[in-house]
């Protein structure tokens, strides 16, 4: 009877829980750096069940530096970017907030903060309809940073998960603005591919080299990289202009990207926001490299003419519509909030959801299915 109590509770629990889907969580079965076992309990609320979960991002700070917590993606300053939920219930809605911490998780200055309807009562479970947008504050510092995502449901139930990402310089192209469209990050192997990053190659933590924020293009369908592969090189290929980001022959990499590659019309695969290692640190072309010169860069000059100049004109676009928006300056923007976790502030329970206190500049609404309200005590809760 006990056992029959304890399976019943564990089924009702995993009904009713979310997680950060993409960018991969620190420690969650789809980030490329876990290297052991994966968490399982990313999902759950905070000292849910049993358990104490350690503020902020459920102890893993700790990885920052380390292989395991080497960063997922690249974002440029002020660009549009995509994260998705993912799990085994989602509440019928809730608030929720990302934003940042560029102080290795000391304090969370707020992107943008949903309020209602987060995740999206009718989104289902799939991360394809649990995708949210929002805008990477435009004046925040680069580097590496902590993306956060949280979450308070009407059961007063408190979550966060957290990822390591890079924040890189508006004048680095960033890749996408399309977002994740599948449930796993896909991993690939890159023979015959060629993509254009955000930024250049860098040690990592790990004595890899690595960069984000990939677009790639390859001459055949990219397959699953070969366990115990060993990963070389990224040749660099000189921009043909200014207009072009570096681009690389990724001989031999491996890739994590934020969706599945897709077929385009001229035979050619494409992948969007890839995260890429090669073991050894990638290089110019013309120098040790030269053998690969010219085919490579007829190959890359058809593949940019075609695509990467009307792309990147269309990310210009983007970005000085995001500059007009942008009024409050990154170290102002209010912290993240959070309460549910024992800390004297509760959010309104079943009736309504969350408002917050201060949502800082960038807020989506809800869809008014459910009444927004404060978090009380007001004292306790910065209303
Ligand atoms: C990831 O989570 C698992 C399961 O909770 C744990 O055993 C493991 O130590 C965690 N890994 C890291 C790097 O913290």
């Amino acid at each position: 009877m006990i056992l029959l109590l304890c399976m019943l509770s564990l089924l009702i629990v995993a009904r009713s829980h979310m997680q950060l889907n993409y960018p991969p969580a620190f420690n969650s079965s789809n980030n490329p750096h876990t290297s052991g076992a994966p968490d399982p309990f990313l999902f759950y609320p905070y000292n849910c069940c049993g358990r104490t979960t350690v503020f902020p991002c459920g102890g893993y700070l700790n990885l920052l530096g380390k292989p395991e917590g080497a960063p997922v993606t690249s974002w440029v300053v002020g660009s549009k970017q995509k994260f998705t939920l993912t799990g085994l219930g989602n509440h019928y809605g809730g608030s929720c907030q990302v934003g940042f911490s560029v102080d290795k998780g000391k304090t969370f200055q707020v992107a943008t903060s949903f309020e209602g309807n987060c995740p999206h009562r009718n989104g289902g479970l799939d991360p394809s309809g649990q995708t949210f947008e929002f805008d990477v504050p435009a004046d925040m510092p680069t580097g590496q940073a902590v993306f956060a995502w949280t979450w308070m449901n009407r059961e007063q139930e408190f979550f966060m998960n957290c990822a390591a990402v890079t924040i890189a310089k508006k004048d680095s192209k960033s890749s996408s603005s399309t977002g994740p469209a599948s449930n796993a990050a896909p991993s690939y192997d890159m023979d015959g591919c060629t993509c254009t990053c955000a930024s250049a190659f860098a040690l990592d933590a790990a004595n890899q080299y690595t960069t984000g924020g990939c677009d790639c293009d390859c001459s055949k369908a990219p397959s699953a990289p070969k366990p115990g592969a060993i990963h070389k090189r990224a040749v660099l290929i000189p921009a043909i202009n200014k207009r072009i980001t570096p681009a690389y022959l990724m001989s031999d990499c491996a890739c994590t990207c934020a969706q599945a590659a897709k077929k385009n019309t001229n035979g050619h695969y494409s992948m969007s926001d890839c995260t890429c290692t090669c073991n050894e640190s990638p290089t110019a072309a013309g120098s040790k490299h030269k053998r690969f010169g010219s085919i490579v860069r007829s190959h890359f000059r058809s593949l940019v003419t075609k695509h990467n100049l009307e792309h990147d004109l269309e990310r210009d676009v983007d970005v000085v519509h995001v500059e007009e928006r942008s009024t409050v300056a990154y170290k102002d923007r209010p912290s993240m909030f959070f309460a549910d976790i024992n800390n004297g502030c509760e959010s309104p329970l079943t009736t309504a959801e969350l408002k917050y206190p201060k949502p800082g500049p960038d807020v989506v609404p809800g869809d008014g299915v459910y009444p927004l309200a404060l978090p009380s005590p007001a004292s306790e809760c910065g209303v």
